[in-house]
């Protein structure tokens, strides 16, 4: 078969090797528009795990690459004059044009033409005469351009400003270093690919770029800035440039990757910010699979298929770890208030990929300086925590008030739709109960009703009534009595989301019959079944504000530690706060402080109703994810308003605002809303969302993402979640009904023995270390 390549760049030629190692009579041409040691850019790197898989798929590759690496195993953060090394993490650094060679030689050895000098402008010809073309044109393919109507590319190009540079310093650790100057931050992620040779990736905001000017400076001079501002990380080395051009990154997808017998390869199919180092990973690996996809297939189409099917998955996953890594460094100023440990971990766990319990196994002292800083904070806050040897932040207590936590998680409010006329019963009993005697420190309610009408189904709870207040009454005096747990009722009326049936049902649909009249911000129906909403008058505001203040008095008699105004989920406050559900033309719809006008005067008189020394929170929906709707910075600004109106925390979800809302879903995945409202509006935060493990629920509150973490569908399968975490970590003093404790005990000495077995398996299936082959 005739193979042609338009690119020999990593992708290219790393698929040609293949490619004709395991078919020598196919005849494969590259051609590339440069010269051979004609490249840009200065080392790459590769995890242990990359080298793997480099090892298995071709050794002579393999050993070429890893005779001319340098190897390093841990990663340095320089943060205001303070460092911090963390071991384990094998990676190795690469010249990029050694690479290239390599790659070249050994594609050229096997009978792989390669073309220098020859740019391809057309490739339907090619295409017609070869079996396959491969795209493998890089960053800024113009062919993806040409045949975008196909192909259907996006490209984000981001806001920060980077430039790559070199330099002879020689550095023995993965480097992140942040500068300030008087224009703003500076980051150099900076590592070393060779003796005398680094790579040095600078990156800034573009504010700070536009302040220092540096728009307006040669590479020459840019590279002269850069040398002043990292000095001391340099040690008098100079930098070098190589088209170092300061540019946004562009995070690149195609919605297709493939057309007839052409496919694109590498970069010019999907990009990586540089802040994962895998770039040149992702392009050798897409050639691994499209080899194997090719190898494995009758036909080039089929082939083709697999390719598409079998690695897309992957890369997007790697894409979407590198979106959340870039996100840390363009919101730095969030952070730089941090202690430096407190940062670092930040740096470390930024990804999802490395997390509290990951970062233990290779790194326990770091982990448990970040475990004694976190005790410290709040030590100096007042609480008798030890800090010599002290528990996982999970474990660690939380004021809010006068209400003291007896740790950080919190089962978020759930509804059960198992009320009768709004009265909780032995259902509520039981399941409360349950979940307060498994140890999480804060229960939450499922959202009650302040009146029949605002019910989202005839199974919510409700508290506008006597019988309602004393059922409610026995399930906080059983919490209280029974547990050491703490207990918020989410208050709420749904709006526009009223009068449906159960979740488990065909939920928000109408009920089938006996449908009550619903209300909103405006007549807008949530489902085109719905029933269409009353705009509310100023009048129904007065009453739904009493309605509200009824049921906090209520509250307080029948024993509630907190209360929770829910105005999230698109319900009667959220309808007023999005502008997609809100178009009025009153006082109360327009700009943001009007749409908050109706929900601020709500918490406000609730606020006045409710103990001074008890606390109250606001559930939002930190975004709509959708087009027009509200957004992670509005979300800052409706934050500071409830925290100017008394709020003590926020309890940041998402969505269910709109059905054609688009959520991106994934683990976590609602957290970075919580990290920017805590991190912008300074206001202590509640995070939830598709957090299932104790291991995140730490890496959250550690990184200092949230204050408190709430599990809601982890809860419903384990309502032990907390003692469970406990016993896994080793703490024994979570509040445990004295009925249990011999249970417990068992708990706590099997998972020492399962821990210990977990992690050492953990231990050996860690890639092997790529070290002993190379140079340094
Ligand atoms: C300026 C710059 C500096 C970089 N520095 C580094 C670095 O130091 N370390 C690192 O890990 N990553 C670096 N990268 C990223 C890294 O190069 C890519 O992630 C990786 O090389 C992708 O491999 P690829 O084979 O897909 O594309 P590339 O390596 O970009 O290769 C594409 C090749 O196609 C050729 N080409 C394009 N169009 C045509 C045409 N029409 N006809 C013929 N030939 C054509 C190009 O000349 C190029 O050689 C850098 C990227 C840029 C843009
Ligand atoms: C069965 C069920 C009922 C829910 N009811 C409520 C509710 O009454 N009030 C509320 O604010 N959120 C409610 N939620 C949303 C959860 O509190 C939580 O925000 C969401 O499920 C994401 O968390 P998770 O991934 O841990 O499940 C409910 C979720 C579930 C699964």
């Amino acid at each position: 078969m005739k193979i042609t390549i338009v690119g020999a760049g990593p992708a290219g030629l790393y698929f040609a090797i293949l490619t004709k190692k395991a078919n020598p009579e196919a005849s494969i041409t590259v051609y590339e528009r440069n010269r051979i040691d004609d490249t840009f850019g200065f080392g790459v790197v590769f995890s242990d795990q990359t080298l793997d898989n480099f090892e298995v798929h071709d050794a002579e590759t393999y050993d070429r690459i890893t005779r001319a690496f340098a190897y390093w195993d841990d990663i340095e953060i320089n943060f205001k004059g303070t460092k911090y090394r963390i071991g384990g993490n094998g990676f190795c650094g690469c010249s990029r044009r050694t690479l290239l060679l390599i790659l070249y030689e050994r594609a050229r050895d096997l009978g792989v033409e390669v073309v220098f000098q020859k740019e391809i402008d057309d490739i339907e010809p090619l295409a017609r005469e070869s079996g396959l073309v491969v795209l493998a044109d890089g960053v800024n393919s113009k062919f993806r351009e040409r045949y975008s109507a196909y192909f259907q590319p996006t490209i984000d190009l981001r806001p920060n400003k980077f430039a790559w540079m070199g330099s002879t310093a020689n550095l023995d650790a993965f480097t992140f270093a942040f500068e300030e100057t008087e224009h703003g931050i500076f980051i150099a992620h900076a590592y070393q690919y060779e003796e005398g040779g680094s790579t040095w990736v600078f990156e800034t905001d573009a504010g700070t770029f536009e302040r220092a000017g540096l728009a307006a400076l040669d590479e020459a001079q840019s590279a002269r800035r850069m040398e002043g501002i990292f000095q001391r990380h340099l040690g008098g080395h100079p930098l070098l440039t190589n088209r170092s051009m300061w540019r946004n990154f562009p995070m690149i997808r195609n919605e297709r990757w493939a057309k007839d017998n052409i496919v694109l390869l590498g970069d010019a199919k999907a990009t990586a910010h540089f802040s994962i180092g895998a770039g040149t990973k992702l392009a050798m690996e897409d050639a691994i699979s499209l080899h194997a996809a090719l190898a494995g297939s009758a036909t080039v189409a089929a082939a083709l298929g697999v390719f598409e099917a079998g690695r897309r998955e992957e890369v997007e996953r790697t894409q979407h770890s590198a979106d959340v890594s870039l996100v840390f460094f363009e919101h730095l100023s969030r952070f730089w208030n941090f202690e430096p440990i407190q940062f670092a971990f930040g740096v470390m766990t930024r990804a999802k990929a490395i997390t509290y319990d990951n970062l233990r196994l290779r790194a326990p002292e770091f982990v448990d300086a970040v475990d004694r800083h976190f005790a410290r904070e709040l030590q100096a806050c007042g609480f008798a925590v030890a800090t010599d040897a002290p528990k996982p932040p999970m474990f660690q207590p939380f004021r809010l008030r006068d209400m003291i936590l007896a740790n950080r998680v919190v089962v978020s409010p759930m509804c059960m739709y198992s009320a009768t006329d709004g009265i909780p019963g032995d259902w509520h009993l039981v399941h409360y109960g349950a979940r307060a005697i498994g140890g999480a420190g804060l229960l939450f309610t499922e959202m009650t009703d302040v009146s029949a009408e605002g019910r989202i189904s005839p199974g919510c709870t409700g508290l506008w009534n006597d019988e309602q207040e004393a059922a409610w009454k026995r399930i906080v005096d059983f919490v209280h009595s029974r547990s050491a747990a703490k207990f918020c009722l989410q208050i709420g009326h749904a709006g526009r989301k009223a009068s449906t049936q159960f979740m488990w049902e065909e939920d928000a649909h109408p009920l089938k019959e006996g449908n009550w009249p619903i209300v909103s911000a405006s007549p807008l129906p949530y489902l085109p079944e719905s029933q269409v909403p009353r705009e509310i008058t100023r009048a129904d505001m007065d009453a739904i504000i009493a309605d509200f203040v009824q049921t906090t008095l209520r509250a307080e008699r029948a024993g509630f530690d907190m209360i929770e105004l829910h105005a999230a989920h698109g319900y009667l406050p959220a309808s007023f706060i999005s502008p997609l559900t809100n178009h009025r033309r009153d006082e109360y719809g327009g700009s943001l402080e009007n749409r908050l006008r109706f929900p601020l005067e709500i918490f406000q008189r609730m606020r006045e109703a409710w103990p001074k020394h008890k606390p109250m929170s606001v559930r939002i929906s930190a975004t709509d994810w959708a087009d027009g709707g509200t957004t992670g910075d509005d979300s800052v600004l409706i934050a500071e308003a409830f925290a100017e109106a008394g709020v003590d925390l926020i309890d940041v979800s998402t969505g269910q605002t709109v059905t054609d809302a688009r959520p991106v879903f994934g683990r976590m995945y609602q957290t970075p809303y919580s990290d920017q409202i805590r991190n912008e509006a300074r206001v202590a935060t509640m995070c939830v969302g598709n957090i299932t493990t104790a291991d995140q629920v730490n890496t959250i509150l550690a990184a200092g993402r949230a204050d408190l973490v709430a599990l809601a569908r982890p809860h419903l399968m384990d309502p032990n979640f907390t003692l469970r975490a406990a016993a896994w970590y080793g703490v024994s003093d979570v509040a445990c009904p004295p009925q249990y404790l011999i249970g417990r005990d068992q708990l706590l000495r099997n998972s020492k023995r399962d821990r210990e077995e977990l992690e050492e398996l953990k231990r050996k299936l860690k890639p092997k270390s790529h070290n002993n082959l190379a140079v340094r």
